[in-house]
Parts: C-alpha cells; sequence; structure tokens
C-alpha cells in the first residue's frame, strides 16, 4: 500500500440538514478521487476513512503520543499497513487534526458470519463528547451486528450504554483488565531458563485449534474456535512443545497487535514458561517494530508475577470488552 499521488479517501457523506441522523447511505461508501483542496472544503463530512500510507503514518505518529490509550488502533494500524489479513480500516472524525480514532472491521469484506471477535472494533479518543457524536449521528459503527468492542478509555463504555435504547442494541462488558506494556530493550534476562531437553520452542499451528478453544477464558464456541483459527493462521505466535509435540504454554497476537490467550496447562505451572513464550514473541514484535503490549486481569497474580520478572509496566489503563448485540437478534 504505497503513497500513489491519487486522493483516495474514502468520504462519508450526511445530509447537513437532516440534523446528523444518516441519510439512506448508510453503509455504503463512495469513493472519490480529488484535491485535498476540495477535502478540506467539505464542511459537512463527519468521517473519513484514511486508506492512504502516508496519512497512516502520520496518524501513527500522532498515537504514539497517546500510549497506552492509543495501543489498540495503533496496532491495528500496523496490521492495515502489513498484510491486514482481517480487512481491518481505520478512520478518523476529521483530517489531518482529529479527535476520534476508530479502527473496525470493512463491512464489504466482513461476511455475516464472521466471529464478534473478528468483527471487533477499538476507539481512541481525545475528546469524549467528539466520539458520543461521531457514534450516534454517522454510521461510523454498525450497531445492527454482533460485535466487541474495545476501549482503553472509560467513556466508550459509557457511550454505549447511553447508546443502547436509541441504537437498539444491548452491551455487555466481558471483560475488564489492566494494561502492561513491556518495556524496550526488553529485560531477557529474566528467559533465559534451562529447557530440559523434552520441550522446545514452536508456533501454533492448525492442529493446536481445538486445545486453544478449550483453554481460552472467552472461547467454547462455534464463534471462538473460528476467530483463534484465523489469528493463528494471520499473526505470528509462540508455544512450547512437550515430548509428544503437544503445546503446554503458549500465547498469541489478537489484530490489535495484543498479547492475548497467555496460557499454561495446569500440570506444567510453576516452571517460568510463560515468560519464555512471551518473551519470544515479544521479540519478534520487537523486530516488526511493534510494540509489546496486552491485558491482564487484575487478580491475576502468578501472571503479574511472570510479567513483573520481563520488566512489565503494568499502566493504570484498563481495557473494556463490551459485547454488543442488537435487540433483534436476542
Ligand atoms: C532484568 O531481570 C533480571 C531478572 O529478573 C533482574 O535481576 C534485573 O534487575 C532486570 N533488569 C532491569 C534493567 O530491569
Ligand atoms: C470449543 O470449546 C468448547 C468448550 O470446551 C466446546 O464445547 C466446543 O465443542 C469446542 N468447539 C470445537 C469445535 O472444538
Ligand atoms: C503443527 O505442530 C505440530 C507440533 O505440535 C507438528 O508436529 C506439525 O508438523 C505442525 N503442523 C504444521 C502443518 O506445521
Amino acid at each position: 500500500m504505497k503513497t500513489t499521488p491519487k486522493w483516495a479517501l474514502h468520504l462519508f457523506c450526511f445530509h447537513p440538514t437532516t440534523s446528523g441522523s444518516p441519510t439512506g447511505l448508510q453503509g455504503d461508501s463512495h469513493p472519490f478521487h480529488q484535491t485535498r483542496q476540495l477535502v478540506q472544503a467539505q464542511v459537512t463530512l463527519r468521517m473519513l476513512v484514511l486508506d492512504i500510507w502516508d496519512e497512516l503514518q502520520v496518524l501513527k505518529k500522532e498515537l504514539r503520543c497517546c500510549f497506552p490509550e492509543s495501543l489498540k488502533v495503533y496496532g491495528a494500524i500496523l496490521n492495515i499497513c502489513q498484510e491486514n489479513p482481517f480487512h481491518q480500516e481505520v478512520l478518523v472524525d476529521s483530517w489531518p487534526s482529529f479527535r476520534v480514532v476508530i479502527a473496525r472491521p470493512q463491512r464489504e469484506k466482513t461476511p455475516s458470519e464472521t466471529s464478534y471477535f473478528a468483527r471487533s472494533c477499538a476507539v481512541f479518543y481525545r475528546e469524549l463528547g467528539a466520539y458520543q457524536q461521531l457514534v450516534k449521528d454517522t454510521d461510523a459503527i454498525d450497531w445492527s451486528q454482533e460485535f466487541l468492542l474495545q476501549g482503553l478509555q472509560d467513556g466508550v463504555h459509557q457511550v454505549s450504554r447511553s447508546l443502547a435504547a436509541v441504537k437498539y442494541f444491548s452491551a455487555k462488558l466481558v471483560t475488564q483488565t489492566q494494561v502492561f506494556v513491556l518495556q524496550k530493550p526488553l529485560n531477557l534476562s529474566a528467559s533465559v531458563s534451562v529447557l530440559g531437553s523434552e520441550v522446545k520452542f514452536s508456533s501454533l499451528n492448525l492442529t493446536h485449534i481445538t486445545l486453544l478453544n478449550d483453554t481460552w477464558s472467552v472461547g467454547g464456541s462455534e464463534q471462538s474456535l473460528q476467530y483463534l483459527t484465523q489469528l493463528i493462521s494471520s499473526f505470528p505466535s509462540s508455544c512450547l512443545l512437550d515430548a509428544r509435540g503437544c503445546p503446554i504454554s503458549w500465547v498469541l497476537l489478537d489484530q490489535f497487535g495484543c498479547l492475548t490467550h497467555a496460557y499454561t496447562m495446569p500440570a506444567h505451572r510453576g516452571k517460568g514458561y510463560i515468560q519464555l513464550v512471551i518473551a519470544a514473541l515479544a521479540q519478534e514484535l520487537e523486530k516488526m517494530d511493534y510494540p509489546v503490549y496486552g491485558d491482564i486481569l487484575e487478580n491475576n497474580t502468578p501472571m503479574k508475577k511472570a510479567l513483573q520478572r520481563l520488566g512489565a509496566h503494568f499502566t493504570s489503563c484498563f481495557l473494556f470488552y463490551d459485547l454488543h448485540t442488537p435487540l433483534v437478534l436476542q
């Protein structure tokens, strides 16, 4: 996705006289090719999809100043600039100055059978009011689908609560977890340990999917199985295999570049395996110039200790995973 001289912003325009309610263009994008001057003159513009490589680089740079709150949308942009396996796109309320960034799946490339995990949206805002207005008055977020909304700021969760009645959905908080960041350079001294010859490093593949599904805290459904399959087929992962070639400890990445489903089989706990697999994946991420971050239940003490040994910084930022379900599906 290298820069081309054309201006290929996808403009989503709404009728200025209908006091903010979308026109019949709902869910319908019209790619225009036009000049920068024309784009700036478009005063009724409410949101735009950034799909020019140079602009995504500018956005990335601005978002780096707002870590950890902007980490999820930042991770999505990194993936968009690579192969974009989850067909994500990023939209802003205005450009080049913006107050809201939303990473969402491209609708035309998201079949209806896609799991609600894969349909996750992530949000970062500089002004809560601007976020509320954007998602209330435009179709930036498609409330008619079941999806997970991931926000690292309290307001994302609050806005969903306030819009549920008017947009006909229910929002259920699935988990609320604390965000940690592994500082660079990684402290790998804690991950140097002598592995017995019967245990070896590898990465996850599709033969492990049932095990992943059965052990994931929010797994156990067709949707989670489909999602985990998509994750390990699209992104790097790290695991330790026992002598029989079965994974005993592992970690993978979600579509926002966030560490997820870090797990050690009960019989193998207490040996520091989880920090080995996390360190291995973290090194890979560092090479790709990705931030290394994840989220953890506050009371997960063993995992916290393992992360502390890797020099993790536990931020004061919490991730809200909110499952949004349209009322018609209930
Ligand atoms: C790195 O980890 C080792 C082992 O846990 C610890 O002794 C050391 O102080 C850490 N170094 C830094 C710079 O945090
Ligand atoms: C996924 O895990 C759940 C819970 O263990 C199980 O009921 C379900 O059958 C699994 N699905 C598949 C296809 O393995
Ligand atoms: C998947 O991993 C297993 C080890 O658990 C290995 O034996 C197998 O060859 C791998 N399959 C593929 C397709 O890489």
